[in-house]
């Protein structure tokens, strides 16, 4: 297909499928025809903020977005996705709905035959991830799952080491991701069960997915723990800091780590309570993995780091030296939200080099979501769109084998007992 015949509609117009449709819509004009979401409130205020008309909210997937005609938001909407579905003329789908929904929205895809780009995770139950799958194997039309960090360049630098031989064959993985803004996660509808799945779906699934991108081999069984230490409790589920007679006490007040802690304020529909009855999630989490080969991977995520304790990466441990992966070596992050620097490193020391010589690789990620990835992982959809070959295929397959890696991490805590991951593929 040609760039000029895509006709791309998107269900769930939130802050991510907001930002992808105008990433498409910049780079092709008129490539979006249609969208749907159950309420547009969040589309109308990410354009709003777009269009100067009020504050950018965009989140994770902001734009460029000074050539969007103000007619964009006039695109046909629906609140049905069947609906739009059947009446636009339409070949490629973004699904970025809430997590519970995608599962439903593939098969109505699948059914109808288009090209699906799928946020991640591709489902949140174990039912539903084996029923994507087994539509999505052999899908003849694109699929992609959106594993953003990917595309990031210190990713496949990383992954071009590994594959290289330059540290010898791969080991064992020491990993962490301590998220330094992990709060929101509790602030809006990421933080019940029934929505999200659990955190491992919602973060950690990135990380597995880079573990396997980098190491190249299948993970085959977990063990985990988890506990819910910080946040949940009981407070009213609708309650916001901005309604809350506690929004100068609180520890956990947005407004409060604003003045003690200059941390940006989140947009309004992320200022939840974060002791609200409904959390029912966990938010710290360690998994053990066993991989092909012996090789051992450890995993821990936390959700309460301060602001400068950001923390994603890990130690790739082989037979000739250590490579040592940071997603954040050095970040600066205005009090309004602008990451104005960032960097991501490689550092290798070897087994068979004088003690001080090491390879040092820096990758400069400012102004750039997903550490440079986010925009690498379009370019690489619209590649496999019109018929091109990409590095960053983002396939079903590693999406299931991710989200497999999840449910088996959560028997593991659910059941106290070490799980197979049992991949159907
Ligand atoms: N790849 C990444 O790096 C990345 C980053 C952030 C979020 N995400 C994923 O993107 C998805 C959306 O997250 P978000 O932060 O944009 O959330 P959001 O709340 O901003 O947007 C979700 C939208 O989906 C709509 N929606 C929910 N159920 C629907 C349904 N049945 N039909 C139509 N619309 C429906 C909601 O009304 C909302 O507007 C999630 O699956 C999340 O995991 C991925």
């Amino acid at each position: 297909m040609k760039e000029q015949e895509l006709k791309i509609a998107c269900i769930g117009a939130g802050n991510s499928g907001t930002g992808h449709m105008i990433w498409f819509e910049q780079r092709i004009p008129n490539s979006i025809v249609a969208f749907c979401d159950l309420d547009r409130t969040i589309f109308d205020k990410v354009l709003d903020g777009y269009l100067g008309k009020g504050k950018n909210i965009a989140g994770d997937f902001k734009q460029d977005a000074s050539g969007l005609a103000a007619s964009f938001r006039d695109l046909p909407f629906y609140t049905d996705a069947d609906e739009m579905l059947d009446n636009e003329a339409i070949n490629t789908v973004l699904i970025c709905t809430s997590c519970d929904a995608h599962a439903e929205m593939v098969r109505k895809c699948v059914k109808r035959n288009l090209n699906i780009l799928l946020e991640k995770p591709i489902a949140i139950t174990a039912s539903d991830i084996e029923n994507v799958w087994s539509l999505l194997k052999d899908y003849p039309k694109v699929a992609t799952v959106n594993f953003t960090m990917r595309g990031a360049p210190v990713s496949l630098a990383a992954k071009q080491h590994i594959q290289n031989g330059t540290i010898g064959k791969i080991v064992s993985v020491q990993y962490v991701n301590n998220v330094h803004y992990g709060d929101v996660y509790f602030r809006n509808w990421m933080r019940t069960r029934q929505r999200v799945g659990d955190l491992w779906l919602q973060k950690a699934t990135h990380d597995f997915d880079i573990i396997n991108s980098i190491i190249g081999l299948e993970p085959l069984s977990a063990a985990a723990f988890g506990s819910r230490l910080i946040y949940g409790g009981d407070m009213p589920n609708d309650l916001t800091c901005d309604d809350c007679d506690k929004k100068w006490s609180c520890p956990m007040s947005i407004y409060r780590l604003q003045f003690d802690a200059a941390k940006p304020l989140p947009p309004q529909h992320l200022r939840q309570c974060v002791y609200a009855k409904e959390i029912d999630i966990d938010d710290n989490q360690t998994a053990i993995f066993k991989y092909q080969n012996g090789v051992n991977v450890s995993y821990s995520q936390s959700f309460n780091a301060p602001q400068q304790g950001g923390q994603r990466g890990g130690y790739f441990i082989g037979t000739e030296g250590i490579m040592h992966l940071k997603y954040y070596n050095e970040f600066v992050e205005t009090p309004q939200g602008q990451m104005i620097a960032g960097n991501s490193s490689i550092e290798i020391t070897r087994y068979h080099q004088k003690p001080a010589s090491r390879i040092h690789e820096i990758y400069d990620w400012a102004g750039h979501s997903h550490f440079d990835g986010t925009e690498y992982v379009y370019e690489a959809k619209l590649a496999l769109l019109t018929g091109q070959d990409t590095k960053v295929k983002n396939t079903a397959k590693e999406g299931y084998i991710s989200a497999k890696m999840c449910l088996a991490a959560q028997k593991s805590i659910d059941s106290g007992k070490l799980t197979a991951i049992d991949l159907k593929l």
